[in-house]
């Protein structure tokens, strides 16, 4: 039977795509290999969002070329958006790739390996399904063995043109998925276990049901052109699936940040108090540029509006710096938003070339080593803020969803092992001094003991200590390791 293995690059949909080449492999009768070394079949899931990125595939790759020397009939896969960006040229650029495949051409993956095994010449399947738009869904987990998180997309694709971002070519067009599907599968996911579910999106908030089956939400009104059904989706989702612990959501676009969504989350309590919500930059010159299509002052009294309606909900955001013609004061004036909104977590990036967009026309005029030094100066406001932010969180008390084990790093030298899961808000939380209890996917009461630089050290209150199951041997672990998600090589900026 042939072994397979899989990496991923990039963003949380190209893990959830990766997650969809497992299910698709293994029903065609793949099994999954320990490692790349036991595998026949290698697929690289690539991102190609910023350069470095994609040069890490190339490198990649010429390792390979010795892999498959050393292993008969051994196939490299490219999927992802390289692939999708890419096609062809990819087979003739570089001999060792045998399938190249598009994030819409999952499914195709085993009949073109069996292709490939009859003898077929290497091959390229990039094809978007703008007319019959297909979203996998993972075969529903046996009960009580679902992860205690997951991601259901509900649509793909990206209608907006920021000028900096090859999405809308790698990813095509926006296509939405049923409503009904959505609340279907989250509900199955509920059912086996799962208590927090992540709804993915390139623009996850200018959803629209396909089905027209939702009803307006309260608060969207039908003039308002950012308005989507993003919220009508939300509420039916809090109301058809009780059992849902939390429902979050990414990446929405700060258009759609609209007064239906507001209420939403002001109304449902199963919506955590935090928002990722990417902004780029402070600058209105520099966002214009960009094509976002909202002034800062827009972004600031959106986001000033959702913390009035959920008070102690925090943002977090991603930022480009050194765009072309971004000056000192633009700059300037994107630190200025950092401490005026007090984003509680930053991803920061240098502006990279992309193929395929509008900004390519602009020359990349900020120096290198400028735009090193903005990042820098970028990331030192943002950890300042952060550090701020969870050092005041010590000594209240937190409700956190327990998502798996980690080890312990340097307390007191125990070497055991701790529990680990996030907060409403999505700060990271370890809990000490409860090996000797199972409480993977529990939502379990805290109280803060210390503040680490990204994270929180915290202990079971004595009511969630009470309430606790003890762990049996062995099962806490074997299904914390069931969870493992495909490895996700970390790209910086
Ligand atoms: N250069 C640098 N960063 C980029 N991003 C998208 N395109 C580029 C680019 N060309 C960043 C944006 C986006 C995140 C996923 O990646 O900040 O929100």
């Amino acid at each position: 039977m042939p072994r397979y293995s899989i990496t991923t690059f990039g963003c949380q949909m190209n893990v959830h795509d990766s997650e969809r080449m497992h299910d698709v492999l293994r029903r065609a009768g793949y099994t999954e290999a320990g490692g790349p070394d036991e595998a026949d079949v290698l697929v690289l899931n690539t991102c190609s969002v910023r350069e470095k990125a994609e040069q890490k595939l190339r490198s990649e790759v010429g390792r390979l070329a010795r892999w498959k020397r050393e292993g008969e009939g051994r196939v490299v896969v490219v999927a992802g958006c390289v692939a999708q960006q890419e096609g062809e040229r990819l087979l003739k650029q570089l001999r060792t790739i045998d399938v190249v495949v598009g994030p819409d051409n999952i499914p195709e993956l085993p009949g073109l390996l069996g292709d490939l095994a009859l003898g077929g010449l290497p091959v390229a399947r990039t094809v978007f399904d703008l007319d019959a738009p297909r979203f996998l869904v993972a075969s529903p987990p046996p009960a009580s063995r679902a992860a205690p998180t997951a991601f259901v997309t509900i649509m793909k694709g990206c209608d907006e043109r920021c000028s900096f971002c090859i999405v809308p070519h790698t990813r095509g067009p926006e296509r939405y998925r049923p409503s009904d599907e959505i609340v279907a599968e989250i509900a199955a996911l509920v059912a086996a276990g799962t208590r927090e579910v992540t709804l993915l999106g390139q623009t996850v908030n200018s959803y629209r049901d396909p089905l027209g089956a939702l009803p307006r939400a309260p608060g969207a009104s039908a003039d308002d052109p950012d308005e989507s059904e993003f919220a009508a989706l939300l509420r039916r989702v809090a109301a058809d699936v009780p059992g849902l612990a939390r429902l979050r959501y990414t990446s929405p676009h700060p258009r759609h940040l609209t007064p239906s969504l507001l209420l939403a989350h002001a109304e449902l309590a199963v919506l955590p108090r935090h928002v990722h919500l990417p902004v780029q930059s402070g600058s209105d010159r520099v966002l214009r540029r960009m094509i976002r299509r909202y002034t800062r002052a827009e972004y600031v009294a959106r986001t000033r509006a959702l913390v009035e309606a959920v008070p102690g909900l925090t943002l977090s955001t991603d930022i480009i710096v050194g765009f072309p013609g971004e000056t000192e004061d633009d700059f300037a004036a994107t630190l200025s938003l950092v401490r005026e909104v007090g984003f509680k977590g930053l991803f920061g990036f240098k502006y990279s070339r992309r193929p395929h967009t509008p900004a390519l026309k602009l020359p990349d005029d900020v120096p290198e080593g400028v735009k090193g030094e903005r990042l820098a100066r970028l990331f030192e406001e943002s950890e300042a803020l952060l550090a701020a932010h969870l050092s005041g969180l010590v000594g209240t008390t937190q409700e956190v969803l327990v998502e798996g084990r980690d080890k312990e790093r340097g307390h007191g030298g125990q070497g055991g092992a701790l529990w680990s899961g996030r907060t409403g808000r999505h700060e990271i939380a370890h809990i000490e001094g409860a090996a000797e209890l199972d409480l993977l996917g529990e939502v379990v009461e805290v109280s803060i003991a210390r503040a680490n630089k990204h994270s929180l050290q915290a202990e079971l209150t004595e009511a969630a200590r009470a309430a606790a199951r003890p762990r049996q041997r062995g099962a806490a672990e074997a299904r914390a390791a069931r969870r493992s998600l495909p490895v996700v090589a970390a790209e910086g900026g």
